[in-house]
């Protein structure tokens, strides 16, 4: 396993549209040995593969309940709402209200390539539609009802 450098705002392959995985071999492994350590060692939730430079459908998850790897995650259902405060280890002192679901189902792979279904609320929720909307490009800030900086962020 191997620390990854982690890709800061600004870095245009946080905005590139990232390609499914076909090749379910070491080489993939691999990179989620290293992107959960990554993601560790930053004390994040979650790690989306181009946030390590990798234009792939692959991300990391630990919202305290374990690691979750997903492979060309797509999300398959929504239900009601809810906003909270996000960041997100390629904006560092940025935070942000989005408004997302408050339950989602996620169908997605393996790292053997086999098929799984999840579902998350609260979160876990968020957690899974931050991640997988890093594969498309999309970044919290693009959709945050209100951004701060982290010096006037509202304290909970
Ligand atoms: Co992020």
């Amino acid at each position: 396993m191997a620390l990854r450098e982690i890709v800061k705002y600004g870095d245009e392959v946080l905005r590139k549209k990232c390609k499914p995985v076909t090749e379910f071999n070491e080489r993939l492994w691999q990179l989620l040995d290293d992107m959960a350590e990554t993601m560790y060692a930053a004390d994040g939730v979650g790690l989306a593969a181009p946030q390590v430079g990798i234009i792939r459908r692959v991300v990391v998850i630990d919202v305290g309940e374990g690691l979750v790897e997903l492979i060309n995650p797509v999300i398959v259902s929504k239900k009601d709402t809810q906003t909270r405060m996000e960041a997100c280890l390629s904006c560092p002192g940025k935070s942000g209200l989005v408004e997302r679901p408050l339950h989602v189902k996620v169908q997605a792979q393996d790292r053997n390539g086999k098929s799984i279904e999840l579902e998350g609320s609260e979160l876990l929720a968020v957690a899974f539609c931050h991640e997988i909307d890093h594969l498309s490009g999309t970044l919290f800030l693009d959709i945050a009802e209100e951004v701060f900086d982290q010096d006037d962020e509202p304290k909970e």
